[in-house]
């Protein structure tokens, strides 16, 4: 057995307390009372990056949450470098009350790993430095270079990673990118996952009279801006999930042949996926797959709707201003910002003159898909083999990660994207959790990713 490998499982206990001292950060980067805790992440983290031997740690300030950079650069000039990223920020944890227990106190149960940021991302980010912890405390170096860059800004859509890349292109410069901040099939299968989708995210808002109005009095003489808002999102997508945007499948790449037949390997188990869901029953475009679907269709939902009286008993009103949030996921080759101006142009003209509308563009993300039969894609695969006893399958995922793009735009890098979530583990919802053998073998992972790439 390697060093670095019984050196991780040795201080299996140690890093998974470590963890849990981690993620009763409530470092929720959406709200804005929770500034220094986000805050306080970053230092934490630039804490143990610091204690496990990373050179040049940097907790560096931004308009808005700190980004973190840390490096070791001593694997000699013709070793490869691997940057390594992740976010340190978590989701609002809202509904408190579907907690079984509190959000930022992390518990155990059943082999699981109970709080906010356990799976997404703190607990996969956290595998890296516990990799790199492994190497240098039992070789004394590593196998390759290795950079760190962690965001916290990651879940709420910030720009600051966004702005600080294409600045700083010399420090960021690397051979490939490493990101663990997915999931993979099961326990026993790990998934590669090779294509992300996009985002564009709309605010709606829909004004009809400049008061709320007696819905008695005014009710069937003015227009009502939440009945205009119901037909609006009607008109935006078919029965069949197919949108109704004008343009909106223009640029969309057609899946090729051979990727149709790679994502075909992967036979997910469709009915413990629904039973996951607790959906009564799957739906979707009838022409895809299930993987497909998910993965390399485009969608549109809407996520929130705001107005009007929701208090209880019956109220009597015509809200004045009412207000939804549509998210938009793309696929490549879709462009957000051309597709946030189609949105755009098709609400205004859905709208009738009774009422106003204004449309903003919450948040933009550009979809990837990465090549996968690069070097760092099979040093991934064979890492995986190497701790879980199986091949990877490859596959794309439905969630957003707008770094790789930008990786891609302005740093040429492909992303690895070596997740060890779990479809399970409740990400952005009461109850995430970590299943806690995977975050012992992401560490081993990641150390054989190490060994691999520097062959
Ligand atoms: N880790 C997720 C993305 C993800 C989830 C990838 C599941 C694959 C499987 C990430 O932290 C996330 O939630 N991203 C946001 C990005 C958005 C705010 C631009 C998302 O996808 O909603
Ligand atoms: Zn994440």
């Amino acid at each position: 057995m390697p060093d670095p490998i019984r050196y991780a499982q040795q201080y299996r206990e140690t890093h998974l307390a470590e963890l849990m001292a981690f993620l009763r950060i409530p470092s929720i980067s959406a709200q804005p009372k929770h500034q220094e805790d986000v805050q306080k992440a970053a230092q934490w983290l630039a804490d143990a990056m610091q204690k496990v031997g990373l050179e040049n740690v940097k907790v560096i300030k931004t308009e808005g949450h700190p980004l973190l950079y840390a490096d070791w650069l001593h694997a000699g000039k013709n070793a490869p470098t691997v940057l390594v990223y992740g976010h340190y920020d978590v989701q609002p944890a809202e509904p408190f009350d579907l907690w079984a227990t509190p959000p930022f106190e992390p518990t155990i149960r059943d082999d699981y790993l109970y709080a906010r940021g356990s799976s997404d991302d703190k607990g996969q980010a956290y595998i890296h430095v516990k990799a790199v912890e492994s190497y240098l405390r039992s070789d004394g170096r590593l196998p390759v270079n290795v950079k760190f860059i962690v965001e916290g800004e990651e879940e709420s859509g910030g720009e600051s990673l966004s702005a600080f890349i294409p600045k700083n292109k010399k420090l960021l410069k690397a051979d490939v990118a490493l990101i663990s901040d997915t999931a993979i099939v099961s326990p026993d299968q790990p998934a590669i996952v090779y294509g992300l989708r996009g985002m564009a995210y709309m605010l709606l808002d829909v004004t009809g009279p400049g008061r709320d109005l007696h819905s008695g009095s005014f009710g069937g003489g003015v227009n009502n801006p939440l009945n205009v808002l119901g037909h609006i999102i009607a008109k935006l997508k078919d029965e069949q999930g197919h949108i109704l945007i004008p343009g909106f499948y223009d640029d969309v790449r057609p899946l090729t042949a051979e990727e149709r037949d790679l994502i075909s390997q992967f036979h997910p188990d469709e009915e413990a996926w629904l039973k996951e869901t607790g959906a009564p029953q799957a739906w979707g475009e009838p022409a895809y797959t299930l993987v497909e679907r998910l993965g390399a269709r485009p969608t549109l939902d809407v996520n929130g709707i705001i107005g009007g009286y929701t208090g209880p008993g019956a109220k009597t009103v015509l809200p004045a201003t009412v207000h939804a949030k549509i998210s938009m996921r793309l696929v490549p080759d879709q462009e957000p910002m051309a597709i946030a101006r189609s949105f755009t142009r098709y609400v205004q003209q859905l709208a009738p003159p009774s009422v106003k509308i204004k449309v903003q563009t919450l948040n933009t993300a550009v979809a990837s898909v990465t090549d996968w039969k690069i070097p760092a894609m099979q040093a991934a695969a064979s890492a995986y083999e190497q701790v879980f006893g199986q091949k990877p399958v490859y596959t794309r995922e439905g969630g957003s990660i707008p770094v790789v793009s930008e990786f891609k735009q302005h740093l040429g890098l492909e992303t690895v994207l070596m997740g060890f979530g779990l479809a399970g583990d409740q990400i952005h919802a009461p109850n995430e959790r970590f299943y806690i053998p995977n975050f012992f073998r992401g560490v081993e992972t990641a150390v054989h990713f190490l060994a691999e790439y520097g062959k």
